[in-house]
């Protein structure tokens, strides 16, 4: 496949996203958006929802996990709870992704942009064999980026920022593809309460994330600190952006970024 990408054949193709992020970020949300907002341009994206679980989903899809595994049936009829319902519908989908690659082969030329929607609860699926064989299984075929989706608003407290960030990291680590991260929520609704530019200062300037850290009672020992310069690091080339899922603010820049990470993709991957 290294030939294949060196021969232009990638340069063709279209750009995976797979969305990630924590419980309640607004993943779902934000492929909706990015969903419409491609829609109005063209050509229309071609959408994926990987989550067996979602009660309903906002935006059309060409994929829908539901319409193989029914969830609610795996955790009867392998007698399990809720998220070992999702794991198992999620093991059942991957024996079947070559049909979906075969799909997305067949319908390249078409598209742009393939959307990836995940299960809500992020572990499922960057923590599975599964969610690691389908995002290979892509990763292999079509150039492909991570969306990290982050609630800027739970993200105010420095230690929670710094988890958070972590967590990110340690997915660019077991994925090793171009990330892009959404900080979500930003304030650009009248009622939001958060401007996402505290994220992005504390990026750019470790200064001042030690000056916010310094002021939490929790921090006390040389680990965090430590930590906090090992992301100062990851900061360094990390492509980020406020984006609000609601109103749509900043997809632009958000598909700029994607664009940058597409190119990271081709030249390096
Ligand atoms: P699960 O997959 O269900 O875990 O969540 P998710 O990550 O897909 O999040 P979802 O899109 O369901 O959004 C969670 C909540 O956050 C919903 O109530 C959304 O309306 C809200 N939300 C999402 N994006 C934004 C945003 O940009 N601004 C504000 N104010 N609320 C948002």
């Amino acid at each position: 496949s290294d030939n294949a990408k060196a021969s232009g054949d990638f340069s063709k193709k279209p750009t995976c996203l797979i969305f990630l992020g924590m419980a309640g970020s607004g993943k779902t949300t934000l492929v909706q958006k990015v969903t419409s907002y491609l829609y109005e341009k063209k050509p229309a994206p071609y959408v994926i929802n990987l989550d067996p679980a979602c009660a309903e989903m906002p935006y059309p899809a060409n994929i829908d996990i539901r319409d193989t595994v029914k969830y609610k049936d795996v955790m009867k009829q392998y007698g399990l709870g809720p998220n070992g319902g999702i794991v198992t519908s999620l093991n059942l989908f991957a024996t079947q992704f070559d049909q979906l690659l075969g799909l997305l082969d067949k319908r390249q030329d078409q598209h742009e942009y393939v959307i990836i929607d995940t299960p809500g609860q992020i572990e499922v699926f960057t923590w599975s064999a599964s969610g690691s064989i389908i995002t290979e299984a892509l990763a292999a075929g079509f150039p492909t980026v991570i969306v990290y989706v982050m609630d800027s608003v739970r993200s105010v407290n420095p230690v929670t920022f710094m988890s958070n960030m972590l967590y990110a990291c340690s997915i660019l680590y077991k994925t090793r593809l171009p990330f892009v991260v959404a900080l979500n929520k930003a304030r650009i609704l009248p009622t939001d309460v958060v401007d996402s530019s505290y994220a992005e200062e504390w990026m750019r300037d470790f200064e001042a994330f030690d000056e916010a850290l310094r002021s939490e009672s929790s921090y006390a020992t040389n680990l965090t600190y430590s930590m906090s310069l090992v992301l100062d690091e990851f900061y360094s080339n990390l492509r980020c952006t406020g984006v609000s899922a609601v109103t749509g603010a900043r997809l632009d820049r958000l598909l700029e970024l994607v664009g940058d990470a597409r190119r990271e993709y081709l030249t390096e991957y």
